[in-house]
């Protein structure tokens, strides 16, 4: 079998799909792996380090592509890229086949099989698998460094000869992988923090990491198939921000990470919670890229708001490359294990996680979410 791993085309992408420790053992495995040139520079592995590893060093994407079994990538498909995977082909990454289900289509006429990293079961047996949670963890712990980096304060308390510093006021919004890793950062960072999510058996996670939850009584269900929160209703919404405004109020920090998936993130921070904020104070929303969870959040930019700094970053994991590459490696050589025999690939649709991750296969979508998801923009549109 040959393994291709592409070069990133994203502009900010540093991470690379495999680092070469990675391909070390799938090639001692038997495993052919060939790597674009320089597609792992910009997370500082080398093409020599590749070779050394046993790679093959491919200079002409073209020819990467074409010559693949298998094409593995870390940042999003880009629709520039889909006419480059080879007819019959498989292809594992990150797809956001919630959000971009024409795409998936693209791929199934092209009769590619498609695994979408997104869409691997959150249970334990898939748990070196879970490329949601590596890359999670990576932005969660990166939002409070910029938190701290941006605020004009200390977050610790300090007494020193110049007097008593208070610590920082953190709040953590939305605590799932990178709210639970924003809270265990931002309080090694010695900060006071307070945090909320609207599923109820997360304010045992955050008392267990030292910060306080946030009780906001919700009279519906909250949690969805696949232990993903559900979308709230209006009424909810709206106590859920009355009960926040005070919270939000009094930080110096608030760190958003509040996704609902396939959906638009769900506003947490209105403009006028916002205003009701301290100068100096900071938002890191990490939905960004999905709308944002505060009102005044711009994707990929840094705004002032009454004298308060909205930040949304996008991509933060491939602002921190080694580690993100590193562990998506480890993902994803986890899920090859799955899918290898005899250095062939054998992919059994009969185990949960091949079927589970699989979103286009015999030349049609085969997940139902995702043919949902394009029914649904279909009708949006027409
Ligand atoms: P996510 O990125 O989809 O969402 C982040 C957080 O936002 C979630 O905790 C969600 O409950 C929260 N949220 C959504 N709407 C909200 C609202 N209106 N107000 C406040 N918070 C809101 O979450 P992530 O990190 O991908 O985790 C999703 C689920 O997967 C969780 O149940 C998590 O525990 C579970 N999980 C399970 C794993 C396993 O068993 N192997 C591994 C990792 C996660």
């Amino acid at each position: 079998m040959k393994l291709a791993i592409a070069k990133e085309i994203a502009a900010g992408e540093r991470r690379v799909a495999l680092v070469p420790d990675a391909v070390a053992k799938l090639v001692k495995q038997g495993v052919e792996v060939l790597v674009e040139a320089g597609a792992g520079a910009k997370s500082f592995f080398s093409d020599l380090a590749y070779e050394e590893a046993g790679a093959r060093v491919v200079a002409d994407t073209a020819t990467l592509w074409g010559e693949a079994d298998v094409v593995v990538k870390i940042g999003e498909l880009q629709e520039s890229e889909v006419h480059q995977l080879p007819e019959g082909g498989v292809f594992i990454g990150f797809l956001n086949p919630l959000g971009n289900p024409a795409l998936v289509q693209r791929l199934a006429d092209r009769q590619i099989t498609a695994f979408s990293m997104e869409m691997i079961p959150r249970t334990s047996r898939a748990q070196s698998m879970d490329a949601l949670s590596s890359q999670a963890n990576v932005a969660g712990y990166k939002a409070v460094l910029i938190a701290a980096a941006a605020l004009p304060k200390y977050f610790p308390m300090l007494t020193t000869a110049a007097g008593t510093i208070r610590p920082a006021k953190v709040l953590v919004m939305g605590v799932g992988v990178a709210g639970l890793q924003a809270i265990a950062t931002a309080r090694r960072l010695g900060a006071v923090v307070e945090a909320f999510d609207i599923r109820p058996e997360t304010k045992e996670q955050v008392q267990s990491l030292g910060a306080k939850f946030i009780d906001v009584e919700l009279k519906e269900e909250t949690v969805a198939a696949g232990g993903y929160a559900k979308e709230l209703s209006e009424a909810a919404k709206e106590h859920t921000r009355q009960v926040l405004t005070q919270h939000v109020g009094a930080s110096d920090a608030v760190i958003t990470t509040a996704q609902v998936p396939g959906r638009k993130a769900p506003i947490l921070v209105t403009r006028e919670m916002v205003a009701q904020m301290k100068p100096g104070a900071i938002i890191v929303d990490l939905a960004a890229e999905q709308g944002g969870n505060c009102e005044c959040t711009e994707a990929g930019k840094d705004v002032e708001w009454n004298g308060v700094n909205v930040i949304g970053p996008i991509n933060l994991p491939g602002t921190m490359p080694v580690h993100a590459s590193e562990t998506y490696s480890k993902n994803i050589s986890s899920l090859l294990q799955l899918m290898l025999k005899d250095q062939e690939l054998n992919l059994n649709f009969e185990d949960d996680i091949i079927a589970g991750s699989c979103v286009a296969r015999d030349g049609e979508i085969s997940n139902q979410r995702v043919r949902d998801a394009l029914a649904a923009q279909a009708s949006a549109v027409s």
